[in-house]
């Protein structure tokens, strides 16, 4: 038996990268997954198809963010596929990205990013509370761009910031609940966000060559620390920011 046997999980950007790999760990591990999507309803079939040849439950829910009553429809579809049972894990995982320096960053784009990155997110925990089971978890995923100076890609670098700093707020107020919240901040991770430029051998090697472990990560180096918090061995993390980036910008490298 998996150690979420039982368990309810969302994951909104299920259908591709991080997102899918997440998903797939939560349903190997026992869990009901509903896994949301945007646009890309094949992807997100392939993702529940995945799961099920594997053994394990899932259900696809559509609603693309930063429209009109986007949330309403997610949880008019994860309410429905729940079937009655509560909810236990959320992930809140879609977003985009955006490679814009401050002097290139449209009203537009900005007001996309953090409608994308920070607002619905935040509309989906609100949603989410009264469906939230005692005992759940919530785990947004954030960035390393948190962390350091990325002046390329400062719209993302602030909607990221944003929806980080939600983390420990809602950790002190979902406490008494027993339900925990965290942030995991990944660096770079190959995914078809980041395909443009991981592709480029420079830039992929630039990247190693900054990171502590030396490569770029995969999907699964994700999933495997949101599996963590989702199980009852993250039952006494809260509040807090896990990078999982193989050690991305610790400092001087020994050998540079
Ligand atoms: N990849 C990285 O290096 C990296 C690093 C740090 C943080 N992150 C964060 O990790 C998360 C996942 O990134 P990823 O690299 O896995 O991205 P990805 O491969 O581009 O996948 C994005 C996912 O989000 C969904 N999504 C995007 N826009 C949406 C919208 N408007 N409405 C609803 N769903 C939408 C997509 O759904 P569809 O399939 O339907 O389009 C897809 O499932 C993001 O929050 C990203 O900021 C990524």
């Amino acid at each position: 038996m998996g150690m979420l046997t039982g368990k309810t999980a969302l994951v909104t950007g299920g259908s591709r990268g991080i997102g899918r790999a997440v998903a797939l760990r939560l349903a190997a591990e026992g869990a009901l997954v509903a896994v949301h999507y945007g646009g890309n309803g094949d992807a997100a079939k392939e993702t529940v198809a995945r799961i099920e040849e594997a053994g394990g439950r899932a259900f696809a829910v559509q609603a693309r963010f930063g429209e009109d009553g986007a949330v309403d429809r997610l949880f008019e579809g994860l309410i429905a596929g729940l079937a009655g049972r509560g909810l236990d894990i959320l992930v809140n995982n879609a977003g985009i990205f955006s490679g814009n320096s401050i002097t290139q960053v449209t009203p537009e784009e900005l007001d996309r990013l953090f409608s994308i990155n920070v607002s619905t997110p935040f509309f989906v925990v609100q949603r989410a509370l009264p469906l939230l089971n005692d005992g759940g978890r919530i785990i947004n995923v954030g960035s390393t761009a948190s962390r350091f100076a990325v002046s390329t890609q400062i719209g993302y670098v602030i909607s990221k910031t944003a929806l980080e700093s939600m983390t420990p707020s809602l950790a002190n107020e979902l406490g008494s609940r027993g339900i925990t919240v965290n942030t995991v901040a990944p660096g770079a991770v190959r995914t078809d966000m980041t395909a443009a430029f991981t592709s480029i051998p420079e830039v992929a090697a630039g990247l190693e060559a900054i990171t502590a472990l030396g490569r770029i990560g995969e999907p699964e180096d994700v999933a495997d620390v949101v599996g963590f918090l989702a199980g009852p061995q993250g039952r006494w993390v809260t509040g807090q920011t896990i990078d999982v980036s193989g050690g991305i910008y610790l400092g001087p490298m020994a050998h540079a």
